[in-house]
């Protein structure tokens, strides 16, 4: 097997934090060692053109144009780093649901507690029966103080791929600005980024397309290029250079930092493009009948119905375990010290939990039989 995974337990959570397979772990190791060699010649001169190049082809793979598209270390820098630069009055109102990421939301709630911005909620029904079950709560909620909505086009807790693409031009069309969180997105569907056409998207390497830790994006469109700032502010302030945007110049150097990780993106997607006949896109196919497949063995086994349609997944799937009789955390610790099974719990309204599975090219059918199996006897 190409990954370094512990054959000794049964790994069905590639979401959380992804895997990264060995190949493009020697590509970094080997990065990392040219880095060593001569660190002024690597990071002082070196670095800019292997970023562009490795920005390039991450741009070519979702879809944009590279001078729009900055490297950032993971998706809640991202999001941050455009929540924190927008300027908001008090009353000004933003958009989210009742399936965003908890770090993502607590982002929010920051600018709540210090401009006196207000959150607002949209309850997306969960299990919904169709995406016209997801786009209407988001819409009811608009009004006229909404500066920006803040989406996941993949949800975490319930593994949902939201309807992102009519979202954002419908929102737009209602003169609201779009921030999409896809920390899962890259790698797990076919992402067209320029299609989707966010006012700011970013998405995670280090997740499904299996590059190094500490690998994202955040796409901004040009016009608002300027308002967008990085976290750390570093040399690119008030550089003198015209030769790229500002926008390029801050987000490039944050400050000493291992880059390494942005550079191993394109051998992440050379691997993946490896894996089958059908490149990409049928590891893509791959992945999601396999979380279908899975989904199947385990609301059998638990008899409960497959709880939304097959459409609306990718490479997760989120099943209802209903009230059991332990807490989330408990579940999870049980699977795995008493059955070597790596699979998340997740808490959801009314003492509900969510076993959500993932599905990876390095897993196999007999490995949700066990999880199933395991599950009924537990609970
Ligand atoms: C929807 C969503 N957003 C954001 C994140 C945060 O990703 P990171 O920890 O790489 O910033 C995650 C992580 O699982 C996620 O699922």
């Amino acid at each position: 097997m190409s990954w370094l995974l512990d054959s000794n337990i049964c790994f069905l959570n590639h979401g959380s934090y992804g895997a990264v397979p060995q190949p493009v772990l020697q590509y970094q190791q080997a990065m990392r060692e040219r880095m060593e060699k001569q660190p002024l010649q690597f990071l002082g001169r070196d670095l800019e053109d292997l970023l562009d190049d490795s920005r390039g082809r991450l741009a070519d793979f979702i879809g944009v144009n590279k001078d729009d598209l900055v490297f950032v270390p993971n998706a809640t820098v991202a999001v941050n780093s455009v929540l924190r630069s927008l300027v908001f009055e008090a009353g000004d109102e933003i958009l989210v649901t009742d399936h965003i990421y908890n770090a993502c939301g607590n982002a929010v709630n920051y600018l709540v507690d210090r401009y006196g911005v207000k959150l607002v909620l949209a309850k997306v029904p969960f299990p919904p029966q169709s995406s016209a079950e997801i786009i209407a709560p988001i819409l009811d909620k608009v009004s006229p103080r909404t500066k920006l909505a803040l989406l996941d086009h993949v949800t975490s807790a319930t593994a949902l791929i939201f309807p992102i693409e009519e979202l954002v031009a419908r929102l737009k069309a209602r003169g609201v600005d779009t921030l999409v969180d896809g920390a899962h997105a890259l790698g797990f569907l076919p992402l067209d980024v320029g299609k989707i056409g966010a006012t700011y998207y970013t998405g995670n390497c280090h997740k499904w397309l299996c590059a190094p830790k500490g690998a994202a994006f955040l796409h901004v469109v040009r016009e608002k290029q300027n308002f967008i700032r990085p976290l750390s502010i570093s040399h690119g302030a008030n550089s003198t250079r015209n030769d790229r945007s500002r926008f390029q110049l801050e987000f490039t150097w944050t400050g000493t930092d291992d880059p390494t990780a942005y550079l191993s993106v394109p051998q992440a997607i050379d691997f993946l493009h490896s894996l089958y006949p059908g490149g990409f896109l049928e590891l893509v196919g791959r992945n999601h009948d396999l979380a279908v497949a899975g989904r199947k063995i385990i609301c059998e086994s638990l008899d409960v119905p497959p709880p939304c349609p097959e459409s609306l997944i990718g490479a997760m799937a989120s099943i209802p375990l209903g009230k059991i009789g332990l807490s989330a955390q408990e579940l999870n610790l049980k699977l795995l010290r008493e059955y070597n099974i790596e699979v998340p719990i997740v808490p959801w309204y009314d003492e509900n939990s969510f076993v959500r599975i993932s599905a990876q090219y390095y897993n196999y059918v007999e490995q949700y039989e066990y999880l199933a199996r395991c599950l009924r006897e537990v609970i």
